[in-house]
């Protein structure tokens, strides 16, 4: 289990920082994972993985993936697994359901090579490692300063990943996983001019709700599937920044042509209680099963 955060940092916070920072308009609170609150009777548990595991096969078969293990056994060991997360954060990064389901799907897509592009403190590293613990890890992010967690096995750069040869990977056996705030279509556009087709998104959300989101990268795989319904401009504010995905963008027209399926994840807090999470699976024209 996670430690608590250390009772003389939480007194001060209490007493003194939180109140100013309250006053400066900012929330200070500990970097606690989603996953330190969880139930601990047995019923509880048994209900919440019931509920996960269910909703992970409908997408999964939706996906056209195809489960060698049980999933509601691979969820069980994902509930003991992730206490041990070397990982701490609360934001910025994925919780419970984003891990479940990337531990979920890496494990059913099994490949020999992995390409992670966004990894920050690491948390999403550790989960691919405990799920493919045979694979080879590409890590590329152009800020590692707050690695949490560094794979000793894994390859680390902070080059964007378009820029590295990868002709030395079986591509058949190459999952890629973006989550790096970067052009969905672009992220689709470079995976297949490199022969990649099995690709996972994290962070990819529909038209009327990329409002919410932190840094949105765009346009997202929600709206390259959705470009007939939206022939015009889609615009939102954020902090007060005006964003445009404009209508009859090039290389989102290139990626939706590339695209054979997309399935978006279910978001699983129905399921689970936790932060809602976005997880896209994305095969491309060119791949087999
Ligand atoms: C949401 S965080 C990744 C979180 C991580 N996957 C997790 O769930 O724990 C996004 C990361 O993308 C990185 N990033 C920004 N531009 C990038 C690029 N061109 N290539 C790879 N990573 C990039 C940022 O530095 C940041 O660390």
């Amino acid at each position: 289990m996670q430690p608590r955060p250390p009772v003389v940092l939480e007194r001060l916070r209490r007493r003194f920082l939180g109140p100013l920072f309250d006053r400066l308009g900012y929330d200070l609170v500990p970097a606690s994972p989603d996953w330190t609150h969880r139930p601990t009777s047995p019923r509880e548990v048994a209900h919440l993985l019931d509920a996960a595991a269910a909703s992970l096969s409908a997408d999964l078969a939706a996906s056209g993936l195809h489960p060698r293990e049980d999933i509601r056994a691979l969820a069980e060991t994902f509930w003991h697994l992730i206490p041990t997360a070397p990982v701490r954060q609360r934001r910025g990064g994925s919780g419970f359901n984003g891990a479940l389901q990337l531990y979920v799907a890496m494990r059913v897509l099994n490949p020999a090579f992995v390409i992670e592009s966004g990894v920050f403190r690491g948390l999403t590293t550790w989960v691919i490692r405990q799920a493919c613990p045979g694979a080879r890890i590409y890590c590329h992010d152009p800020d590692l300063s707050g690695l949490q967690y560094r794979d000793d096995r894994a390859r680390y750069s902070t080059a964007d990943w378009s820029t590295v040869d990868w002709s030395m990977l079986n591509p058949a056996a190459t999952v890629a996983f973006f989550d790096d705030h970067v052009s969905q279509a672009r992220r689709v556009v470079e995976a297949r001019a490199r022969g990649l087709t099995r690709l996972l998104f994290d962070d990819d959300v529909p038209a009327h709700r990329i409002h919410s989101h932190g840094g949105p990268a765009h346009p997202t795989i929600a709206m390259i599937t959705a470009l007939d319904a939206a022939p015009e401009p889609i615009r939102w504010t954020r902090n007060g920044r005006p964003f445009e995905q404009p209508a009859g963008d090039a290389l989102a027209q290139q990626a939706a042509d590339l695209i054979a399926r997309a399935h978006p994840f279910d978001d699983l807090h129905h399921a689970t209680g936790y932060s809602p999470a976005r997880l896209t699976y994305v095969e491309l024209h060119g791949g087999g099963p």
